[in-house]
C-alpha cells in the first residue's frame, strides 16, 4: 500500500478513482455571489454555488445543495435520553496532525452535552492538547490516563474531572503518555489496555469520545481496539487525502484482528471554505470517493476556533452562537441520526 492516494470505501486507491475534471470557468462577474446566509450559517441548507445554466424548470432545481455538494437534509433535534450508560464509544482519527482531531472532539463531546448526553472525552495524545483546550495546566494534573493505563491500583474515578462544561467530564493526559507506548510493549493484550480502562464508564455515559495523536502507533491501535466507531476529520486541502489510505488500512486491519465491530461513522470536512474553488474540489473528491461515510456537515475555517483554545473552553460556550458552534450542533444532530437507536 503506498499510502499516497485516496482510498474507496471498498479500500480502492484514489488511482482508481474518476480523475477530477475541473468545469470550464465561467466568467467570474456573470456569478451569482454567495448570499449572506452561505457565509455565516449551517443550521440551513446551504446553496451551492450552481452553474448559471443549471435547469431552472422542475421541482429539483429547487433543492438547495449542502457545501459538500449533495441535497442538505434538515437533521432532527435530538430528544432526550431516558436512561444514561451504553455508552457509545468514538475514535476521532487521522495520523496527520492539525486536521481538526482534537477541536471536533471537544466540540462535538459540547455539542452532545448540550443536547442532554452525558460524555467522557479522552485525552489519547501525549501533547495534551485536549487537556490544554479544556483550560487544564499539564504540569497541574495529578493523575492522567497514564496512571490509569500503566498502574492497575488507579481507578477511573481517580482520574476523570470535569471539563467546566456540564454534562461533560473528561480523563486527562500530559507527557507522560509518551512513555505508555513503549511499556504497553511489554503487556499482555497491550493493544486492549484502553478498553479494559474504560469498561467502568460505559454504564455512566452517552459517548465517549477518544482524541488520538497524530501516528497510527499502539496508543492510536488501542482508541480502536476500545471503540464501535470512527470519525476522521480532513482538512479540506489537496494534501490532506494523502495517507487515507494507510489510515483505512489501519482501521481495517483492527477490524479484522482486534475489533470486529469497529465501523467508520464518518468523514468530516474540516476548515472548509467555501469561497474557493480548491475546497469545493476537495470536498467532491471526498464524496466520489467515500459516497454517504463524508458528513453532510462540515466546519468551516475560522479564527474564532483558536480564539476558543487560548480561552480554555469549547466554542459552543466561548462563542455560543458562531458559525463554528452551530456547524458543530449540526454534527452532534448528524452524528446521532447515523449511530444505531440508542
Ligand atoms: N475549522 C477551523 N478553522 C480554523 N482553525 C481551526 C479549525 N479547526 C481547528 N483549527 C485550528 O487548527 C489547529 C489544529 O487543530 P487541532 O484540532 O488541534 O488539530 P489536530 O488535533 O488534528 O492536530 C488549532 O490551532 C485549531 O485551533
Ligand atoms: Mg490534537
Amino acid at each position: 500500500m503506498s499510502g499516497a492516494g485516496l482510498p474507496g470505501p471498498d479500500g480502492g486507491s484514489a488511482h482508481e478513482m474518476p480523475p477530477l475534471v475541473r468545469p470550464p470557468q465561467p466568467d467570474p462577474a456573470a456569478q451569482p455571489r454567495p448570499t449572506p446566509r452561505d457565509e455565516h450559517t449551517v443550521t440551513q441548507p446551504i446553496p451551492f454555488e450552481r452553474p448559471l445554466e443549471s435547469p431552472s424548470a422542475g421541482p429539483a432545481a429547487d433543492v438547495a445543495l449542502g457545501p459538500t455538494g449533495r441535497p442538505m437534509p434538515v437533521f432532527p433535534e435530538p430528544g432526550p435520553v431516558a436512561e444514561h450508560g451504553r455508552a457509545r464509544v468514538i475514535a476521532m482519527c487521522n495520523q496527520k496532525g492539525g486536521v481538526g482531531k482534537t477541536t471536533t472532539t471537544i466540540n462535538l463531546g459540547a455539542s452532545l452535552a448540550e443536547f442532554g448526553r452525558r460524555v467522557l472525552l479522552v485525552d489519547f495524545d501525549p501533547q495534551g492538547s485536549l487537556s490544554v483546550g479544556l483550560g487544564l495546566n499539564p504540569h497541574d494534573m495529578d493523575l492522567t490516563i497514564y496512571n490509569l493505563l500503566m498502574d492497575r491500583e488507579v481507578t477511573l474515578d481517580d482520574v476523570v474531572v470535569p471539563s467546566g462544561i456540564p454534562g461533560m467530564d473528561l480523563l486527562p493526559s500530559n507527557i507522560d503518555l509518551s512513555a505508555a507506548e513503549v511499556q504497553l510493549v511489554h503487556e499482555v493484550a497491550r493493544e486492549q489496555t484502553l478498553q479494559r480502562v474504560l469498561a467502568p464508564a460505559l454504564d455512566r455515559y452517552d459517548v465517549v469520545l477518544i482524541d488520538c495523536q497524530p501516528s497510527l502507533g499502539l496508543l492510536t491501535v488501542n482508541a480502536l481496539t476500545a471503540s464501535d466507531g470512527v470519525i476522521v476529520p480532513l482538512e479540506c486541502e489537496y494534501f490532506a487525502l494523502r495517507g487515507v489510505a494507510l489510515l483505512k488500512t489501519t482501521i481495517d486491519k483492527v477490524r479484522e484482528r482486534l475489533n470486529p465491530k469497529l465501523e467508520i461513522d464518518g468523514v468530516l470536512g474540516t476548515m472548509f471554505d467555501g469561497r474557493t474553488l480548491h475546497s469545493r474540489e476537495v470536498m467532491e473528491r471526498l464524496v466520489s470517493a467515500w459516497g454517504d461515510k463524508v458528513f453532510h456537515t462540515v466546519i468551516r475555517r475560522t479564527v474564532k476556533f483558536s480564539d476558543a483554545t487560548v480561552a480554555g473552553e469549547p466554542i459552543t460556550s466561548y462563542a455560543s452562537s458562531s458559525t463554528g458552534a452551530e456547524a458543530y450542533r449540526q454534527l452532534a444532530k448528524e452524528v446521532l441520526t447515523r449511530w444505531p437507536a440508542e
